[in-house]
């Protein structure tokens, strides 16, 4: 029988329960941790406004963290290719592993292109409801393909890279995101969007 990579293997092994919990962390740190989960295409600005974000709240002395595609693709998933299967098990580990961040009380910024609604939702299924806020980077296509700033669009049309997202593999738009944010526009007016809805949700204090 062949397993899933969501199947446990181990058994035997029981939850230990930490003393220093979540709770803990965020009243020595005096504030809660959340992941924002930014999901779009290729180009779309993901990292960039994700960093942008991350700079800001650095700034404000919170704990935080940016978990992102291009460089987790050099570890922890150096294993994976493109494939529909292999980019959901992408999604499953950085899942899991955002919920571990989130656990140690640290604000998580993930910028994955995360194309697939299920993976997504099984992600946020991981942690309470409020602690996962998903955050569409809507650039449109034409956009992403004409700043190309790999070059990979280049190399999809070409037909030289298979199964590449917009061209010739699906993106799956969240339907009702947290946060949509328009990222073929200007980087500052995004950045306030993400920074004015954490201050809304009270995650971040008014600044
Ligand atoms: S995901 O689909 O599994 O979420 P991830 O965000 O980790 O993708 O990696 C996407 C990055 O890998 C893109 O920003 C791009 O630089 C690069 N890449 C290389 N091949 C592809 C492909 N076929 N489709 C999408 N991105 C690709």
């Amino acid at each position: 029988m062949t397993s899933s990579p969501t199947d446990n293997k181990a058994t035997n092994v029981v939850w230990h329960e930490a003393s220093v919990n979540r709770d803990s962390r965020a009243h020595q740190r005096g504030h809660r941790s959340a992941i924002l989960w930014f999901t779009g295409l290729s180009g779309a600005g993901k990292s960039t406004l994700a960093n942008a974000v991350n700079e800001q709240l650095f700034q404000r002395g919170l704990a935080t963290y940016v978990l992102d595609g291009d460089n987790v693709r050099h570890g922890l998933c150096k294993d994976l290719g493109f494939s529909d299967a292999d980019r959901e098990e992408n999604i499953r580990r950085i899942g899991e592993v955002a919920k571990l961040f989130l656990d140690a009380g640290v604000i998580t910024l993930t910028a994955f292109v995360s194309p697939f609604r299920a993976d997504r939702e099984r992600a946020r299924a991981l942690v309470e409801p409020g602690d996962f806020i998903e955050i569409h980077c809507a650039a449109e296509l034409a956009v992403c393909e004409q700043r190309d700033p790999k070059g990979l669009y280049a190399k999809a049309r070409a037909g030289v890279i298979k199964e590449f997202t917009g061209i010739s593999s699906p993106y799956e738009a969240p339907e009702s995101p947290e946060l949509r944010v328009d990222t073929g526009g200007s980087l500052e007016e995004n950045v306030a969007q993400v920074i004015s809805h954490l201050e809304g949700q009270g995650l971040i204090a008014a600044g």
